[in-house]
């Protein structure tokens, strides 16, 4: 699937793209790096990351969408787990993949046994090879590591196993020591070696040199497995591959271990736009990400690369203008490459450009000289930090539009204090000036704090006025939703007429009171707008 993707939309998936022509330059001196295997280990290392379980039909579901998005190996689990883990290998093994499908395996022949059950044809073999593990962990010498690797790697193969072996804890490991297991294991007839840096402590610039080093040795290809303790995991691939690895193991949303894995996303994306070289079926990273972040129950930062919400989110004016020019100003890849959607933010940042672009995907013909109107009751709403959405957006457009006809105040509300509490009789005081008449003040009591505002105000105004209808709605749902509020008032101004007011905000009393003095206003307007 995705290597009919390669050929056909590689070019548009290309001008999908603005990356910076350093990398290119900076290419010049590598090796051409013509193809990488995803190595994918969510099920095994992304499983391990504190806090995820995953059940054997969601490791199934997991699994199927892997394949689909074009993963090579994918390492299921680790078969002498237990019985479960070797149930669910030999579900994944007849789930017909395109994907090899790999066992993890200590160097131990009832490991290799385990993995020999379920029927997978690979399996990823490791023992540690640092002074500190062998000393404290396997309490081995570095002779019984080497045998032990050597006589697991023959074992496997001679029960058929493609094999690929790691030496645990490789970057704090003695690179000759290492040169040693490793000659060894190729003479075993090792299929591939990966390099793990366990615990996340190597840097890019190391790594490379690293590879470089090992290469001398090994001669099948070199994998990598990147943890990200200090960062680093993607970085480090990345390096690893520049300096001649042709696998890489990943995670997708870069769950593992601690801080996780190198990201499958981050990796697929850097290789794509930095180095021309397709992985994995581009489009498709998105909702396979979603999908996983749904099952294991791992929600993404916001500001994840690639997969995070705020990813393609855009919400400052100046950025927003940008984008909605041409979106590689600010962003280095269409969205719509890795499967994904841009989202302009309206919020505290957002100036006319975003407010105009977000109305006009929206169909919504709202007169420009109403626009300042409309980004000052956005601004006072979203001062917080209060993201608006569309539903949102609407009904404060909606408020705005209706507003509109009622020429000029004639009551505005000076002051609203408001007492309330748990056994507490909610008591309000107002202070409201009206056109020609002046300064009134007055307090009540009501059943609640809404209740007792509305009270202060109609006996501030005339103590005929009465509340025939009030409805509240939460737009969202969500706590921190905007509410709109409608009331209809009769006998402002005693003549047993009805007026309606509308307002929406953020806090129930101050927008009840809003929409009060909007129906009282517009009752004034009558006769001024006659
Ligand atoms: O991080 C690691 O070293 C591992 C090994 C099992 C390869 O996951
Ligand atoms: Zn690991």
């Amino acid at each position: 699937m995705k290597k009919q993707q390669t050929s056909e939309s590689a070019k548009n998936l290309e001008k999908m793209l603005a990356v910076s022509p350093y990398n290119q330059l900076a290419l010049s001196g590598v090796g051409p790096i013509k193809d990488v295997k995803i190595f994918d280990t969510t099920l095994r290392d992304g499983e391990q990351a504190p806090g995820i379980a995953l059940s054997r039909e969601d490791k199934v579901r997991i699994a199927i969408a892997l394949d689909d998005l074009g993963v090579d190996i994918l390492e299921g689990g680790f078969a002498a787990s237990g019985e479960g883990e070797k149930e669910i290998l030999t579900k994944l093994m007849k789930s017909d993949l395109d994907a090899k499908v790999c066992s993890l395996a200590r160097c131990v022949i009832s490991d290799i046994d385990a993995v020999l059950s379920t029927g997978v044809g690979m399996v990823h073999t490791f023992i540690a090879t640092s002074d500190l593990h062998m000393q404290y962990k396997l309490k081995m010498t570095p002779e019984q590591v080497k045998e032990k690797a050597v006589e697991i790697v023959e074992y496997a193969k001679a029960h058929g196993l493609e094999v690929q072996f790691s030496c645990e804890d490789a970057t704090r490991s003695d690179l000759n020591f290492m040169k040693d297991v490793l000659k060894g294991v190729q003479e075993a007839g090792v299929d591939s070696i990966n390099i793990p840096d366990t615990v996340g402590v190597i840097t890019p610039r190391a790594m490379g040199y690293l590879i470089g080093e090992l290469k001398k040795t090994v001669k099948v290809p070199l994998s990598v497995h990147c943890h990200n303790d200090m960062g680093l995991a993607v970085a480090n691939s990345i390096a690893a591959i520049d300096a001649g690895a042709t696998i890489c193991h990943v995670c997708m949303n870069g769950i593992g271990e601690r801080t996780g894995n190198a990201a499958l996303e981050e990796v697929a994306v850097n290789l794509f736009a930095n180095y021309g070289i397709q992985t994995v079926d581009m489009s498709k990273i998105g909702p396979t990400s979603k999908l996983v972040e749904r099952i294991t129950g791992f929600n993404l930062a916001g500001n994840k690369p690639i997969v995070g919400r705020n990813a393609f989110a855009h919400e400052s004016g100046i950025h927003v203008h940008g984008v909605m020019a041409n979106s590689l100003t600010y962003e280095p890849f269409k969205p719509e490459m890795v499967g994904e959607n841009r989202a302009i933010v309206i919020g505290k940042h957002s100036g006319a450009h975003s407010i105009q672009g977000r109305l006009d995907a929206l169909g919504i013909a709202f007169p420009e000289e109403h626009l300042p109107d409309l980004l000052s009751t956005i601004k006072k709403i979203a001062i917080g930090g209060k993201m608006i959405d569309d539903a949102e957006l609407l009904v404060i457009v909606d408020n705005l539009l209706w507003k509109r006809n009622t020429k000029g105040t004639m009551v505005t509300l000076d002051e609203l204090t408001v007492l309330t509490g748990k056994n507490t009789t909610s008591t309000a005081v107002v202070t409201v000036t009206i056109a020609g008449s002046g300064k009134r003040t007055a307090a009540e009591t009501g059943v609640g704090p809404v209740d007792a505002a509305i009270n202060a105000i109609k006996k501030a105004i005339n103590d005929k006025l009465t509340m025939e209808e009030y409805k509240l709605s939460a737009i969202t749902g969500k706590s921190d939703s905007i509410c709109e509020v409608t009331v209809m008032v009769k006998n402002v101004q005693n003549d047993g007429a009805l007026a309606v007011g509308k307002a929406v905000g953020l806090d129930i009393v101050e927008t009840s009171v809003d929409a009060m003095m909007c129906a009282i206003n517009r009752d004034f307007a009558r006769q001024r707008n006659a």
